[in-house]
């Protein structure tokens, strides 16, 4: 059978999902209801859906939860989270609520900037190239005023240009190395449209200047932000750490031992971050941001220095336990899907109608409560308690199980361990009984 099609975007909904489901579901009625049960009935809210990308044939929803309690710089948030994973919103109300009864949780905004490049190729004299760059820069800036005026006049635009010499590493190399504050908008379009108006700007001057010529090869932002950085701390007296009969004093020392590493060995540290991203990208998500871009630019940070380290870290002074983290994020609270996104609005209302750097706090905290909370179940009771208490539901809901069922099983496994196999078996016994 012929699996491929031109001319696929130019059909209705109603046909792509028809194509799709006869070439590729084996049973295409289920699969076609399947697909419309999750069609939204507010014909405009649908409508929206369908044009944030092309192609679409349904929606895929995320649960959005909140974490409530987050007290951060003295302010208390609760914090909406998109996820799918079991635990991770209950690992962070639960963080929440630990750091709230001890201080809360401290955040500050280090540096905002954000950097794009034009990448490109010449093969005349450096000295030339540096003569002609400083010559036209103020007019490179000038003539992307159409662009920048609006964000100049809210108090951000081009920081600075400069010229990079990358021949060392692939011949004829040079950048446009370009700096940017772009306030409370994420600004990738912003930036975008910056370099490619200085790359139109440089490749036209430099053709009646330079002897030889100018390629350009790309212009793009880049999502490695490390001058984009925010740090999140908690801090407390080690004895206050006591909770649950746990010792405080060996807490503290296993949980920095699980800190340090991660901060040397790879293969920890890749998830230890995973679990810090779980906070970072659910706040991220909800809030309407490009995870993908926090999730490239966070983990290029965790290895800037040459080898892929921990994000946090943790120690012990003078009887007090400190953990943070410092972390690049390039978030925006408007334009993009800021505006468009209903549920992105309530969340955002939620934190208070937040400024990108509130924004980058209450995100990098998220992180560090992630992370603080699976290290304290990871370095005491394990992972998979807390884990397989969560996903209790989901292998509940796997077979079909009916409220009365939900709760009695739910209640002997507040004394049993769980595992899929002692659930599979407590059903099956409700059910012959
Ligand atoms: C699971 O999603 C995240 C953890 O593996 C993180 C960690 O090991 O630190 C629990």
């Amino acid at each position: 059978m012929n699996k491929s099609i031109s001319g696929f975007s130019k059909l209705s909904k109603s046909k792509k999902i028809d194509w799709i489901v006869s070439t590729y579901l084996s049973n295409s009625d289920v699969a076609k209801n399947t697909i419309k049960q999750y069609f939204n009935t507010d014909k405009k809210l649908q409508r929206l859906h369908d044009e944030f990308i092309e192609n679409t044939i349904s929606n895929y929803y995320l649960p959005l939860g909140v974490a409530p309690n987050f007290l951060i710089n003295g302010y208390t948030y609760a914090v909406p989270m998109a996820i799918e994973e079991s635990s991770v919103v209950a690992a962070a109300s639960k963080a929440a609520k630990f750091w709230m009864d001890r201080g809360g949780f401290k955040a500050t905004v280090i540096s905002t900037t954000k950097i794009g490049q034009v990448h490109f190729m010449y093969n005349g004299s450096f000295d030339n190239l540096k003569l002609f760059f400083n010559s036209i820069k103020s007019e490179l800036i000038e003539n992307a005023k159409p662009i920048t005026k609006n964000m100049e006049k809210r108090g951000g635009g081009i920081i600075d240009i400069e010229l990079r010499d990358k021949t060392e590493s692939i011949d004829g190399y040079y950048q446009l190395h370009a700096t940017f504050e772009t306030l409370d908008a994420m600004g990738a379009n912003f930036i975008n449209s910056c370099l490619e108006q200085f790359a139109k700007t440089f490749k036209a001057k430099a053709e009646n200047t330079l002897s030889s010529p100018i390629e350009i090869v790309m212009s793009i932002l880049s999502n490695y932000v490390p001058d984009c950085l925010v740090r999140a701390e908690v801090s407390c007296n080690v004895e206050d750490l006591t909770e649950d009969n746990i010792d405080a004093e060996a807490f503290a020392r296993r949980f920095v031992q699980a800190v340090n590493i991660a901060e040397v060995e790879p293969h920890r540290a890749v998830t230890h971050n995973k679990g810090i991203m779980n906070g970072i990208d659910a706040v991220v998500l909800a809030t309407g941001n490009d995870f993908r871009a926090i999730e490239a630019g966070v983990h290029a940070y965790a290895s800037k220095d040459g080898q892929y380290r921990s994000l946090t870290h943790a120690k012990v002074e003078n009887g007090i336990f400190n953990f943070w983290m410092e972390v690049p994020l390039a978030l925006g609270t408007v334009g993009g899907l800021t505006s468009l996104h209903p549920l992105v609005k309530i969340a955002l209302e939620i934190l208070g109608k937040p400024k990108a750097t509130e924004l980058m706090q209450i995100v990098a905290v998220a992180g560090l409560a992630q992370n603080f909370a699976a290290l304290r179940s990871l370095t005491t009771t394990g992972i998979q308690e807390g884990h397989m208490k969560m996903h209790l539901m989901n292998i509940l809901n796997q077979f079909d199980a009916n409220n009365q069922e939900k709760e009695a099983i739910v209640n002997h496994f507040k004394t049993h361990a769980v595992t899929h196999s002692a659930v599979v078996e407590a059903i099956n016994e409700l059910r012959t009984k």
